[in-house]
């Protein structure tokens, strides 16, 4: 086992996010730029921010923002001139679609739409926003808490602006949002959690965004070890000679391509008053995925920086867990490789034996990350958890079948409709897919236990789903997410979803732990 050595953790680029504030009070805070939520009414738009501006300010505004066009319609912006009475010389006015549809996410979607909007006017901004109080409103509104948590997120999480290397960096940030809310005794306490994922979705973004020529399971374990470090997360590290001695032949046979070894990464939060359940989350770290021998074609290969995306979003969430002080034990179970063609990389007909004796005969050196979850799993079930939930950017079947917005979950019907249910309440969607029997046979070997990838050319999601089951015992809860789509935004920037890495499932993961230290 190696301890982190601070001297030998790489910087990498980070995103740069607006500072957060919080303002309670009756009396607003000067900034450069006023948000104001604007409803889609049945007859012209509605601003439901009556008492924090007063009657007077408040007609003369909706009067301007008539005057402009603005509708309220949802996913739209638009920038109002000067008016007297108000904090800002300048106005956004925000979308939020008509108040029936009115949810946390349509919130969480409009603030991000403004921070974005904010930060490519090309100046260093301050903005005072009132998408976090919604009590003028006249009819009945998504919770105060769950509209103060989505304002927070989407201002935050929209305002990320990765620039790596650029020697120029953009030159619009924006610098700091003040987010307005109700004054409540919990207030403070929903706005510092509201920080804290948003905080931990930024810091998986960061992890995915770096190219792998800066994070390789080395660097990424050096990386990760310094993070658990500070948040007093226990953290080991098992290196390639480790690994080879103790079994971990599907961790080896990936990484063996590659002249970067392999790593496997422990991460283990132990909440202060035990004892309580305990949760194993694993995600798949593969630092770039050239597909190895089974080479990928070259077009989009650079996406395959974004293949670490579950363990960075793993790593997140257990620090997260320990920013928050989640009632819950969680260990996570990193396993770290780059996939790469090299005179010793394994071959098509190759056979490894994993971690739990079971013996796997490669067919497409591309599906890699089962093979380094199947040895990951059968470490993490030594621990006998109570729930195991595994997140990997997996399959293009994942993508080819939902899109890159919606996680697949599959796994214990139970637990997977959980996380199905819970990531919808966090504004990532995910789908229920279903492992059908047949799929099982599918990748059963004749020279092996099992085979990496099943001999029908269709439905990619469940042979993979079924590989990776092979490795938890029956009687444990389990699921696994696919997230090959919804980690990495290869498409054009929308809400708070920025290009490239998303963050994706941190904020479900968190729900999840959330949702276990409440009902077990
Ligand atoms: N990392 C890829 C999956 C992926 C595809 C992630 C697109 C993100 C976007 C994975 O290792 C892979 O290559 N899967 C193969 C498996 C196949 C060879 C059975 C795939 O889905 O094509
Ligand atoms: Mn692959
Ligand atoms: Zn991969």
């Amino acid at each position: 086992m190696t301890t982190a050595d601070p001297s030998t953790v790489p910087a990498i680029p980070h995103g740069t996010v607006p500072d957060i504030r919080l303002c309670t009070g009756t009396s607003l805070p000067g900034a450069d730029v006023l948000v104001i939520p604007v409803i889609l009414g049945a007859s012209g738009p509605e601003l439901p921010v009556a008492d924090r501006l007063g009657e007077e300010t408040q007609i003369s505004l909706w009067k301007t923002a008539v005057d402009a066009g603005v509708t309220g319609r949802e996913g739209r912006t638009w920038l109002l001139p000067a008016q007297d009475g108000l904090p800002a010389p300048r106005i956004l006015a925000v979308g939020l679609g008509p108040v029936d549809d009115l949810s946390p996410e349509t919130v969480r979607r409009a603030a991000g739409n403004a921070s974005r909007e904010l930060a490519l006017l090309g100046e260093a901004l301050s903005a005072l926003s009132l998408l976090g109080d919604l009590t003028g409103l006249r009819e009945a509104a998504p919770s105060e808490r769950a509209v103060i948590s989505a304002a927070v997120e989407g201002h935050a999480l929209g305002g990320y602006r990765y620039s790596g290397a650029r020697s120029t960096p953009p030159s619009g940030v924006l610098s700091a949002v003040t987010v307005v809310a109700p004054e409540r005794d919990e207030t403070p306490e929903v706005f510092s959690r509201a920080c804290a994922v948003a905080e931990a979705v930024v810091c998986a973004r960061d992890l995915v965004n770096a190219p792998a020529g800066v994070l390789f399971p080395e660097s990424y374990a050096a990386v990760i070890s310094d993070l658990a470090v500070r948040s007093g997360v226990e953290v080991e590290v098992l290196t390639e000679e480790e690994l080879a001695a103790q079994g971990f032949g599907g961790i080896m046979g990936v990484g063996r391509g590659s002249a970067r070894p392999p790593r496997l990464v422990r991460l283990h939060y132990r909440p202060e008053n035990g004892p309580t359940r305990h949760v194993a989350l694993i995600g798949k770290g593969v630092t770039f995925d050239t597909g190895g021998l089974s080479l990928k074609r070259p077009d989009r290969m650079a996406d395959m920086i974004s293949d670490m995306g579950g363990s960075a979003a793993v790593v997140a969430t257990v620090l997260a867990a320990a920013e928050l002080d989640l009632p819950v034990e969680v260990t996570a179970t990193l396993p770290l490789a780059e996939n790469m063609p090299d005179g010793d990389a394994v071959r098509p007909g190759d056979l490894l034996r994993h971690y739990d004796g079971t013996t796997s005969e490669i067919l497409n050196t591309d599906a890699e990350g089962r093979l380094i979850l199947a040895d990951a799993i059968a470490r993490a079930v030594e621990d006998s958890p109570d729930l195991l939930i595994e997140a990997s950017t997996l399959t293009g079947a994942q993508v080819r079948s939902l899109g890159d917005r919606i996680t697949a979950v599959m796994g214990t019907p139970t637990l997977r409709d959980r996380i199905v249910r819970l990531a919808g309440s966090t504004g990532e969607s995910a789908w229920p897919m279903p492992l059908p029997a047949e799929v099982a046979d599918d990748i059963r070997s004749d020279v092996a236990d099992l085979r990496n990838t099943g001999t029908v050319r269709w439905g990619g999601m469940a042979a993979a789903g079924h590989y990776l089951r092979h490795f938890v015992p029956d009687d444990l809860p389990w699921a696994h997410l696919d997230i090959a789509g919804p980690a990495y935004n290869t498409g054009t920037a929308h809400g708070y979803t920025p290009t490239r890495g998303t963050g994706a499932p941190v904020r479900t993961l968190i729900a999840l732990l959330d949702d276990v230290a409440v009902h077990g």
